[in-house]
């Protein structure tokens, strides 16, 4: 099983840019092209929160438009910038698409080796994160309720500090029970989250986690409890996740145009040194 996962697209209205400077839509659209031209197709797409900006329909129906092409089945969660009740509008090909008062789902379809729990951590009106209770007892429920099956955890805010001074005070509130919970289940195999705008590692309760690139701009690196919020234009990209029949592998695939590929060795068969 392939899964793609994209975060944090932050579309604009048409002809508009983010920040007047990023061209969200531009750079969604090469991110859909580069996953449409891989040699292995996804069988799965995930989007892990912030779809768009400041949350308006007429953003949605552009994020739409863009996604038109992709005919993979769909598993997203909001993030901060997002509204639950417009986003439910988007989709043709969402798999789960949640009514309650929280978009969380626990799925698998019949020939997915992996189950995928969506967790919403949007606490609205605020740019930081929050699992309250009824999120956490949700995900209590769900983890109870299968033990075995390894299972993908998709969430906007990440449950561990990054460093990043003032991303870390958008964090989320609630990781410390989370942290707890996820420890007492061996079958998280990852977890996979947004926000941070970059590809960053970490372990919580003995997990692993981690946070996407966006498919547009980056956080800029600075790991200090006063570095400046500013972004810059990274080379952007999304995560592969492959099931290889007993693990989750993840690449980093990078959106931009690039040199190559090359070949290693001579038509001769030797390796050119
Ligand atoms: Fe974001
Ligand atoms: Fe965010």
């Amino acid at each position: 099983m392939l899964i793609a996962q994209f975060s944090d697209t932050h579309i604009k209205p048409r002809g508009r840019l983010a920040y007047n400077k990023v061209d969200t839509a531009s750079m969604l659209r090469a991110a859909v092209s580069h996953v449409q031209a891989l040699p292995q197709q996804p069988d799965l797409l995930l989007i892990t929160g912030d779809l768009v900006d400041v949350g308006d329909a007429e953003e949605y129906e552009h994020l739409k438009d863009i996604l038109a092409p992709l005919t993979y089945p769909m598993l997203v969660v909001p993030g901060n910038h997002d509204d639950r009740l417009t986003m439910q509008h988007v989709f043709h090909n969402l798999l789960v698409k949640p009514e309650g008062e929280f978009w969380q789902f626990s799925h698998q379809e019949p020939h997915w080796p992996l189950r995928i729990i969506g967790l919403d951590t949007v606490n609205t009106g605020h740019s930081g994160g929050l699992l309250c209770q009824a999120r956490l007892s949700w995900l209590e429920q769900a983890l109870s309720n299968d033990p075995y099956t390894p299972t993908l955890v998709m969430m906007h805010h990440p449950p561990f500090i990054t460093g990043i001074g003032h991303m870390d005070d958008i964090g989320l509130s609630g990781r410390e029970a989370f942290s707890d919970l996820v420890r007492q289940h061996d079958n998280i195999e990852l977890i996979v989250c947004g926000h941070l705008h970059r590809n960053i590692r970490s372990r919580v309760g003995g997990r692993s986690v981690m946070t996407a690139h966006s498919t547009a701009h980056t956080v800029q690196l600075d790991i200090a409890p006063d570095a400046q919020a500013m972004f810059s234009m990274e080379p952007s990209g999304y995560l592969l996740h492959w099931w290889n029949g007993t693990n989750l592998v993840t690449h980093h695939a990078h959106t931009g145009k690039f040199e190559g590929p090359h070949p290693f060795f001579e038509e001769s068969g030797q390796l050119i040194v």
